[in-house]
C-alpha cells in the first residue's frame, strides 16, 4: 500500500464518519419544537442558508401583501384610511409589532425610510442634539470600527460633512486585532478620546457575525456623556435585544434580512423616549403629528414618538409583507429563535472543527454563543468559487471578500439536517477540487 493508498483510506473513513452523522442531526430536527415552521416557507432552493442578506417569502408574508393589493384594488386611495389597519398608520403600526423583538415600547419604534436613511437621519439628529446640549464647541465625533458594513461609514461621513466636519478628523476608527472581531475594550478605551460625540455601532459583524455587547458599550458612553446608537441590521428577529432596558439611544435595523419582509423592504428604527423632543435631521410630512398632517401647514411640527423620524410617505407594498412576516417570528417566540439559532450554529461550528478544518476551512466566528449572531463565517482561500459550486448544488450561501463563505441557518427554516448537508457537501466540493471548475469571475469554465 503506497502512502496515497492510506491517504485515500484516511479521507473515505472520514466521509463514512460524516455520512453516519445524518442520524443524529435528524434526531436533532426531531426534537426541534420549531421545525413546523418550515413549511410556511417557500424555500427558492433546497437549502437555503442566504436569510441574513434575503429572507424567503412566508404564506403569512405573501398574504399580507396580497390584502394590501386587494385593498389598492377595492377601495383606492380611501385605503389610506379605511383598510386594515389603515395604511396612513402602517409605520406606527408595525412599530408596535416590532417593539417586543428589539425590548422597546411601541412608542420608540417605528417602521420607515430604508436603513441607510435612517443612518442619515438620527446621526444628524443626534450631532445636532450633542451641538445644542454642549454649544458650538461641542466634540462630535462619531465612533465606529473598521469592520462595518460600508453604508453607515458613507452615511455618517455626509452627516460630518454637511456639519463642516471633516470626516478624516472626526470619524474615528475602532481597529480590529484580528480583522475578524472588534474587541469591547478597544471600543470602551476609545472612547476616552475627547472628540467623540456619539459611538454607533453594529449588534453583529455582517462578516464574521460577532455578536457585540450592546449593554456594556452603551454603559460606557453614557457614563462618558457619549449617545449610543446601533445598527441590528443583523440582529433583529434572530436575537433577542432589550433597547429600554439598557437605555440606547437610538438603532436601526433591516425589514429584509431575518425579518422576511422581502427585498427592498422598509426599515425599521428606535428612539429613546427621553429623546422624543429632539428635532429629526430628515424632516419629512410623514415624521409630522398625525392629528393635523392632513392641515397641510408648512411649519412641521413632528409626531411626539419615533414616528417624527419617518420622512415620506410608507411605501405601502414595502411594508405590508412584514405584517405577516412578524406574525410568524413572533408566533414562534424570539427566545426560541435565539435558542434554536444558538444550536444551529454550534452544531455548524462543531462539523466544521471535525470534518472540514484538515481540508483548510477555518471558522471566522467567535465560538462563545454569547459572542456569535446567527451566521458562521467560513474562511477558506478559495471561498468564492466554493460558494459559487455550492450555489449549484442547490445550497445557497454568500461570499463575502476576500475569503468569506456566510453560513446562515435561520431558525425559521432551517434544520440540522441541512447544516449537515452543507458541510457534507463543502467537503465533497473540496476534496474533489469542484472548485476549479469556477473562473474567478464567478462563471463555470
Ligand atoms: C449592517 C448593515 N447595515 C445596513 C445595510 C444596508 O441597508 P439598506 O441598503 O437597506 O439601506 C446592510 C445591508 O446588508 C447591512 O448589512
Amino acid at each position: 500500500m503506497t502512502e496515497h493508498d492510506g491517504a485515500t483510506d484516511g479521507r473515505a473513513d472520514a466521509n463514512r464518519e460524516l455520512d453516519a452523522g445524518r442520524s443524529d442531526a435528524r434526531e436533532r430536527d426531531e426534537a426541534d419544537p420549531l421545525s413546523d415552521y418550515r413549511d410556511q416557507f417557500d424555500l427558492p432552493d433546497a437549502y437555503y442558508m442566504d436569510g441574513n442578506s434575503l429572507g424567503p417569502i412566508s404564506d403569512a408574508a405573501e398574504a399580507s401583501l396580497q390584502r394590501a393589493v386587494d385593498q389598492w384594488r377595492e377601495q383606492g386611495i380611501r385605503g389610506w384610511t379605511e383598510a386594515d389597519p389603515p395604511w396612513f398608520w402602517y409605520g406606527e403600526r408595525l412599530g408596535e409589532e416590532l417593539a417586543p423583538l428589539v425590548g422597546a415600547d411601541p412608542a420608540e419604534v417605528v417602521v420607515g425610510n430604508s436603513t441607510t436613511i435612517n443612518i442619515h437621519t438620527l446621526i444628524g439628529t443626534f450631532l445636532d442634539a450633542v451641538e445644542r446640549r454642549d454649544g458650538p464647541t461641542a466634540d462630535r465625533g462619531v465612533l465606529v470600527n473598521d469592520l462595518d458594513f460600508p453604508t453607515d461609514h458613507y452615511a455618517i461621513r455626509a452627516q460630518l460633512r454637511q456639519r463642516g466636519l471633516d470626516p478624516d478628523e472626526h470619524l474615528h476608527l475602532v481597529e480590529s486585532r484580528d480583522g475578524r472581531t472588534i474587541e469591547t475594550d478597544d471600543i470602551v478605551a476609545a472612547m476616552d478620546d475627547e472628540d467623540v460625540g456619539i459611538v454607533f455601532m453594529p449588534s453583529v459583524l455582517y462578516r464574521s457575525g460577532q455578536l457585540f455587547d450592546v449593554e456594556r458599550i452603551t454603559e460606557a458612553a453614557h457614563d462618558r456623556g457619549i449617545l449610543a446608537g446601533f445598527d441590528l441590521a443583523h440582529s433583529v428577529g434572530v436575537v433577542p435585544h432589550a433597547l429600554s432596558d439598557v437605555g440606547v439611544d437610538f438603532a436601526v435595523w433591516c425589514g429584509y434580512k431575518y425579518l422576511n419582509a422581502g427585498p427592498g423592504a422598509v426599515a425599521g428604527l428606535y428612539v429613546n423616549e427621553r429623546h422624543f423632543e429632539t428635532t429629526p435631521a430628515l424632516a419629512g410630512w410623514w415624521g409630522h403629528d398625525k392629528e393635523t398632517q392632513f392641515e397641510m401647514n408648512l411649519e412641521f411640527t413632528p409626531a411626539a414618538d419615533a414616528g417624527a423620524w419617518q420622512a415620506g410617505t410608507i411605501p405601502v407594498f414595502s411594508a405590508a409583507p412584514l405584517f405577516g412576516a412578524l406574525e410568524t417570528v413572533n408566533d414562534a417566540g424570539i427566545d426560541a429563535i435565539r435558542e434554536k439559532s444558538i444550536g444551529l450554529t454550534g452544531y455548524l461550528i462543531d462539523l466544521v472543527d471535525e470534518h472540514l478544518t484538515d481540508r483548510g476551512v477555518t471558522i471566522g466566528t467567535p465560538r462563545d454563543p454569547d459572542r456569535r449572531g446567527g451566521h458562521v463565517a467560513l474562511e477558506h482561500p478559495e471561498a468564492m468559487r466554493i460558494s459559487e459550486a455550492l450555489r449549484d448544488r442547490e445550497i445557497v450561501v454568500d461570499f463575502r471578500p476576500p475569503n468569506v463563505i456566510r453560513v446562515a441557518p435561520v431558525p425559521l427554516y432551517t434544520g440540522y439536517e441541512d447544516v449537515h448537508a452543507v458541510v457534507e457537501t463543502l467537503a465533497e466540493i473540496i476534496d474533489e477540487k469542484r472548485y476549479e471548475r469556477y473562473d474567478p469571475a464567478g462563471d463555470v469554465t
